[in-house]
C-alpha cells in the first residue's frame, strides 16, 4: 500500500489499531509511539527511555512485539497494531490483565502496559512457558519499582488459563 504524500512534511498513513482501521496524516519522522499517544489518544503505551531500553512502550505490530519509540509510523502503513487497550473486551479483562492484578504484578504501574503486551504475545507463541522462558522473553521489559518476582508469578498464572491454540481449535 502505498503511502500518499500530502504537501510539506506530511504524510497519510493508513493502518489498524486494535482492528479499527485509522488514518492520520503526520510527519515521517513520526514515531507510532507518538501518533497512539498524542493522535490517537491511546496513552496505554507509555514513553520511558524513547530511546528502546525500558519496553515500557510495548506494543505489537502484525502480532509482534515493537517498541513504539523505536517504530516509525510510516514503517505501519497497511499493518495491524495491537495496544494493551485492545486486550480487553468490554469490561472483561484479558487473562495476562487479570492475572497481573490478582499477583500484584505492579507496583507504580507505568512499565504494566508494556509488561502485559509482551507477556501476551509471549503466551500467543508459547503458551506453556518455563519461568525460564519468561525471564527470557521478557527481558526487554524493565521495572524500576522490582516487581519481577510478581511478574513471573502473574505470566505463569496467565498461562494456565489461557487456551493454548490447539486446544482453542479442539
Ligand atoms: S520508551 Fe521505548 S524502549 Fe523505553
Ligand atoms: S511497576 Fe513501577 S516500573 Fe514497573
Amino acid at each position: 500500500m502505498p503511502i500518499e504524500f500530502q504537501g510539506p512534511g506530511q504524510v497519510l498513513v493508513l493502518f489498524r489499531v486494535n482492528g479499527r482501521p485509522v488514518s492520520v496524516s503526520v510527519e515521517p519522522r513520526r514515531t507510532l509511539l507518538s501518533v497512539l499517544r498524542e493522535e490517537l489518544g491511546l496513552t496505554g503505551a507509555k514513553l520511558g527511555c524513547g530511546y528502546g531500553t525500558c519496553g515500557a512502550c510495548t506494543v505489537m505490530v502484525d502480532g509482534q512485539t515493537v517498541y513504539g519509540c523505536l517504530t516509525l509510523a510510516i514503517d505501519c502503513q497497511g499493518r495491524e497494531v495491537r495496544t494493551v487497550e485492545g486486550l480487553g473486551e468490554g469490561e472483561k479483562l484479558h487473562p495476562v490483565q487479570a492475572a497481573f492484578i490478582e499477583y500484584d504484578g505492579y507496583q507504580c504501574g507505568f512499565c504494566t502496559p508494556g509488561q502485559v503486551m509482551s507477556a501476551v504475545a509471549l503466551l500467543d507463541a508459547n503458551p506453556r512457558p518455563t519461568p525460564e522462558d519468561v525471564r527470557r522473553e521478557m527481558a526487554g521489559n524493565l521495572c524500576r519499582c522490582g516487581a519481577y518476582p510478581n511478574i513471573l508469578r502473574a505470566v505463569l498464572a496467565a498461562a494456565e488459563r489461557v487456551p493454548a491454540a490447539e486446544e482453542k481449535e479442539g
